[in-house]
């Protein structure tokens, strides 16, 4: 592995702008999605579990799952962002919490999920990370235990949010689209091209996932801000 591939997979925490910026425009466009995905949620087809994933790698997956997972927990509800990405783990470290036990913990063993389930700063949203890396994500996700412990989650949290890999490189996002209500696919300006966008809603639609529309994750006006348009 070459020095550049090596800090690629690196684990790192993504910007939490609306916790430390709250009033900033880019919250105030999560804001936006929250409300627009709020309405999106009926009496006939509520809304409780989404996935957020991206065509490719580095587009913002995990900056838009953890800053939504904010915003809806402000909003009152109670929240649960689940790092699913468990090859290239982030949330742990988004809200610095211990990644011991995890997702692939509760998959791989008969642990309760919710006793693994960590609060955050944050009142309202807690995060299941990733767990210890597994040999077999995509498995653990498809299993039958992967669906039990969404029922079960379902029974005490209000919206699960579930972060994703890529969906053209790994199949993990499409199994997962296909068990939860809602998918949103993320955008990245001058990142991703027309031609994987494409093959992106091909890869969901092929899995019936439900897709809740596409997050544009857009021109960078500081170094590490950016604007996010639904
Ligand atoms: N709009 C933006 N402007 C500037 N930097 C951004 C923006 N969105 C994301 N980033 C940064 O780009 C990097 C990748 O973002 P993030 O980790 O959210 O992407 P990802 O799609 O989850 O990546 P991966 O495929 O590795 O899981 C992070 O360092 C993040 O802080
Ligand atoms: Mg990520």
């Amino acid at each position: 592995m070459s020095k550049k591939q090596a800090k690629e997979t690196q684990t790192k925490a993504v910007g939490l702008i609306t916790l430390t910026d709250p009033s900033s425009p880019v919250s105030e466009q999560y804001r936006t999605i929250r409300t627009n995905i709020q309405f999106a949620s009926s009496v006939d087809r509520r809304l409780q579990t989404m996935v957020v994933t991206s065509s490719g790698p580095g587009e913002g997956k995990s900056t838009t799952s953890a800053n939504l997972a904010v915003v809806f927990a402000k909003s009152g509800q109670r929240v649960l962002l689940v790092d699913a990405d468990m090859r290239k783990p982030t949330v742990f470290k988004t809200f610095q919490l211990n990644n011991a036990k995890g997702l692939s913990t509760v998959l791989s063993t008969s642990q309760n999920a919710l006793e693994v389930c960590q609060p955050t700063v944050v009142e309202n949203l807690h995060v299941l990370t990733s767990g210890p890396k597994p040999p077999n994500p995509s498995e653990l996700l498809g299993s039958q235990r992967m669906n039990q412990v969404i029922a079960e989650l379902k029974q005490t949290y209000d919206m699960i949010i579930f972060d994703m890999p890529p969906v053209i490189t790994v199949t993990d996002a499409q199994i997962m689209a296909s068990k939860v209500d809602g998918t949103l696919l993320v955008i990245r300006e001058n990142v991703t091209n027309k031609e994987s966008i494409t093959k992106a809603k091909e890869a969901l639609t092929l899995v019936k996932a439900h897709i809740l529309g596409t997050v544009y994750n857009g021109a960078t006006q500081a170094k590490d801000q950016g604007y996010y348009y639904y």
